[in-house]
């Protein structure tokens, strides 16, 4: 489970990115919540649904934000954003399967992600807007 303390940690002072990724965390801990209930299986449905609009979504403007400021990072950050989006696919055919043990591993797997792609790839271009903007100032 994620804490309070390491979401504030992970602030980055863009506005929109930062409250997307707070969005993140509570879609994780909802989807925590439906996986320990393995009888609403609508409901996960609908709740993995939405995370995956939200990942594309978010992932979406991260792209825009990236290529305004010329991330030279930016195909390989690309590449890990795709990768989370097939591990979602991968989530949702565990959930269909109703394989709890799968789903279970799914889920741990999206939340390490998620907490390191933002602590060490998102941190990175966000430096890099930092630096651009100091070197412009
Ligand atoms: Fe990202
Ligand atoms: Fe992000």
């Amino acid at each position: 489970m994620i804490e309070h303390n390491e979401i504030e940690f992970l602030h980055f002072g863009i506005k929109s990115i930062d409250a997307q990724h707070q969005k993140f965390f509570g879609l994780l801990s909802e989807l925590k919540i439906y996986n320990s209930n393995r009888e609403d299986n609508i409901a996960k449905a609908s709740i993995l649904d939405e995370f995956k609009a939200y990942s594309q979504y978010h992932f979406e403007l991260e792209k825009r934000i990236m290529t305004r400021v010329e991330y030279s990072e930016i195909d390989k950050h690309i590449a890990q954003h795709e990768i989370f989006i097939k591990k979602i696919d991968e989530f949702v055919t565990a959930y269909s399967y109703q394989s709890a043990a799968l789903s279970e591993q799914m889920l741990l797997f999206l939340q390490k992600w998620f907490l390191v792609h933002i602590q060490e790839w998102d941190q990175n271009y966000v430096n890099f807007i930092h630096q651009r903007r100091e070197s412009q100032a």
